[in-house]
């Protein structure tokens, strides 16, 4: 009963597809297609993806269907989920904690991916209007040496993404994702082809694939356990908030594959996408965070109707961002609603406004406040991405893990799984008891002791 009164105060999603578009565009964004790839180049390619993939099968899925288990069970913002399974399971409400210190982590995220997006949504214009007089390169740098064209775009992209939340889960988020998801998919398959065709493909393969482990250090594995979290969107109660607008006729179990399935299919077909372009013009691969927008200006400076695929592939690549940016905004906004404290719209827009001034920092990380260290030899922007995809989400994910493998109540759990075949369900309790919170322990320990 009191579920449904939550479900009624928040909507739930209609149809059968929309849980599964919404939770593939917060899982689908920036990371896949910016961050992916060019980790995958910082850490010498084949090695740092074979790990990333073992990542979210081990650890990733896992943790995902036990975040939606809990989200469905009780039908609340992350806090009040945390704390309300724990006490139904007759144990202490302080598992609330890890709720709180995912809406902590989506701010801080959010800061920072507001400031990446918004050069996306720059640089529709730029491959609008691009020559090719100036090269990739030179665009970008150009592009990052302006801090107030950096605040424009950042300002921009984060008022965007407090309208759709304002809106609310059905009209907002709900609508959105159905048109546009497929179709970045679309453009992203034709870059593969056209990176097949104009690229070199063999050496991007033997890049993305050949593993050398010769190189692996605790450092590799903590950033592919990061990208694994970051990337599926885990560890911070994202999907856990959209788990609470799940049906309850739909399989948590089949869901969670086929979003994870999805998110790696587009983290790898941009990898394949870009390597090719990287590798035929000469570009670094391991030259960071400006990998994408360097690679594919020069391909679409390169392709005949370039000015109009180019424009395009960023026109989708904004709404991708978008669309995982706000189930950043989601966990704590929905808190605040939920508990009167404020208005959805307000809380939106609040809790935008603190993620927009720290977002600041970032875009200044890329100029004037180059030098600045906050983390060892990290400046804003990589200490933000440090703080969060490789501590607070994995953290996060570890106590979800202990949380649903040794404390739940082991009825409310089937309850949520349903009927399922017993050996995959005594596969995923196995995961989610010891193997995911121990391959979480093991890499923190040897990075950080
Ligand atoms: N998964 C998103 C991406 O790869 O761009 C980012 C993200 C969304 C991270 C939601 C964390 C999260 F909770």
């Amino acid at each position: 009963m009191e579920i449904q009164k939550q479900l009624k105060s928040h909507g739930a999603w209609v149809g059968k597809w929309t849980f599964i578009l919404a939770a593939t565009g917060s899982a689908v964004g920036l990371g896949n297609i910016w961050g992916f790839p060019y980790k995958a180049g910082t850490n010498g390619g084949g090695a740092f993806v074979l790990i990333y993939l073992g990542c979210i099968l081990a650890i990733g899925l896992p943790i995902m269907v036990s975040e939606i288990v809990i989200g469905r069970r009780a039908g609340n913002s992350p806090v009040n989920a945390m704390r309300r399974v724990a006490v139904d399971s007759n144990t202490t409400p302080l598992w609330r904690f890890v709720g709180w210190s995912g809406i902590f982590a989506g701010v801080l995220i959010l800061s920072f991916y507001s400031v990446i997006a918004g050069i996306c949504l720059n640089y529709i214009f730029i491959s609008a209007t691009s020559s090719g007089a100036l090269s990739a390169t030179d665009q970008f740098s150009n592009v990052i040496s302006s801090p107030l064209n950096l605040l424009f775009w950042h300002t921009v992209f984060m008022t965007l993404t407090a309208l759709i939340v304002s809106a609310g889960i059905k009209d907002g988020i709900g609508r959105m994702v159905k048109i546009l998801m497929p179709l970045l998919g679309m453009l992203m398959i034709f870059m593969v082809i056209y990176a097949m065709i104009n690229g070199d493909f063999n050496k991007a393969m033997t890049f993305l694939f050949a593993p050398d482990f010769s190189n692996v250090t605790s450092d590799t594995l903590l950033q592919a356990m990061g990208q694994a979290f970051f990337s599926l969107g885990l560890g911070m109660g994202s999907i856990m908030a959209y788990g609470a607008y799940m049906p309850k006729d739909q399989s948590i179990v089949s869901n969670s594959f086929t979003v994870a399935s999805l998110d790696t299919l587009v983290a790898i077909v941009a990898g394949i996408a870009i390597f090719p372009i990287i590798f035929a013009f000469s570009l670094e691969p391991n030259s960071g965070p400006g990998l994408v927008f360097v690679s594919m200006l020069s391909a679409f400076n390169q392709m005949q109707y370039g000015q109009f695929v180019g424009p395009l592939f960023f026109i989708l690549l904004s709404v991708a961002a978008l669309s995982s940016s706000i189930s950043l905004l989601e966990p704590g906004v929905a808190y605040l609603s939920e508990e009167g404290i404020l208005p959805r719209k307000r809380s939106a827009e609040i809790i935008a406004f603190v993620a927009w001034v720290l977002g600041i920092g970032s875009a200044l990380s890329f100029n004037i406040w180059s030098d600045f260290h906050l983390i060892s030899d990290r400046n804003f922007l990589d200490s933000m991405e440090f703080i969060t995809n490789q501590v607070l989400l994995p953290l996060g994910g570890m106590f979800i893990a202990i949380f649903v493998g040794w404390f739940m109540k082991k009825s409310l759990i089937t309850d949520e799984i349903g009927a399922m075949n017993k050996v995959l369900y005594m596969l995923w309790r196995f995961f989610v008891k010891f193997i995911a919170p121990l391959s979480v322990a093991y890499i923190f320990y040897r990075q950080f002791f």
